[in-house]
């Protein structure tokens, strides 16, 4: 079983292909909440696995306060997560490793895939360009077909980016990110919305409504930025961060 979240479809890339490849079946985290699944029973030697995209050095809070509710039938024997990333993940295994832990659970493995970013939110974050997009995709196919044959072998392994300064950035900086970066009254559709909805069908938390032909954000944003990158006539912009910066999700 592996349970996964996405916002931009890169990380669900990741979920497919290791689900392809080990023949798994995927829970998608925002749906399991909303019907209050928290519940599963594992057979025996199953392994479960989780895949998320890192969000300010960590793994999303969504998916911290999804496990800190799952119940399994038996401990799972071998737990493992893959992570899709823009460039480094800081101290997310260990923030990983501590939320299983609480569980009782122990981490067999992990890795991280850098995949084309989408935080765009504040002035000095920027989208890849479609080049560089492409090589971390197909440079990702590699990370992949590297790791997944380790998870098939129940290896215990870790291959994650860790970058520069984790401590500061994934227990200050992080912080201050999900208490003051994930406010969605600060997203705006200006006029070149044409009222299609899309942004509220690609939204995974279903976290807008649309009201007199627009969309209306709900307060319950995990700031994934689905919405931002799949309107059609890029009329959504949050505060002035993301003013001219361009859109991309996975399979665009
Ligand atoms: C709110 C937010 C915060 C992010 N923080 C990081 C980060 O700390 N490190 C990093 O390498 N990428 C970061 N990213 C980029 C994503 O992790 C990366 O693009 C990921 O592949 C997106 O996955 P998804 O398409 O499944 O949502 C961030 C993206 C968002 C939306
Ligand atoms: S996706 Fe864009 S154009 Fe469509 S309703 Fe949402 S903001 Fe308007
Ligand atoms: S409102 Fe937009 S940024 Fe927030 S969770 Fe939904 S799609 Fe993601």
């Amino acid at each position: 079983m592996i349970f996964y979240f996405s916002g931009c479809g890169n990380s669900k890339h990741v979920a497919e292909t290791i689900a392809t490849q080990m023949n798994d079946t995927l829970v998608f985290i925002p749906e399991a909440v909303r019907e209050n699944r928290y519940d599963y029973t594992l057979s025996e030697g199953e392994r479960l696995g989780f895949v998320f995209p890192i969000y300010a050095w960590a793994p999303p809070q969504l998916v911290l306060d999804f496990i800190k509710k799952l119940q399994l039938s038996s401990n799972p024997e071998y737990l493992y997560f893959a992570c899709s990333c823009g460039d480094e993940c800081g101290y997310s295994e260990k923030i990983f490793r501590k939320a299983i832990a609480e569980k009782g659970w122990e981490l067999k493995a992990c890795f991280s895939v850098i995949m084309p970013e989408t935080y765009i939110g504040m002035p000095g974050f920027k989208l890849d360009t479609e080049e560089n997009a492409r090589k971390k995709i197909d440079a990702a196919q590699i990370t992949m077909s590297r790791n997944i044959p380790r998870l098939l072998n129940r290896e215990t392994f870790s291959d994650m980016v860790l970058g520069r300064f984790a401590w500061l950035k994934s227990y200050m900086i992080n912080g201050s990110f999900n208490k003051f970066a994930t406010d969605d009254r600060k997203y705006l559709a200006n006029d070149k919305c044409i009222g299609c909805g899309k942004c509220v069908k690609v939204c995974p938390l279903q976290n807008i409504s649309l009201e007199d032909d627009r969309p209306k954000w709900l307060g319950h944003c995990t700031m994934c930025m689905s919405c931002y990158h799949h309107c059609p006539t890029n009329a959504i912009q949050y505060g002035k961060g993301t003013e001219g910066k361009g859109q991309y999700y996975f399979g665009k």
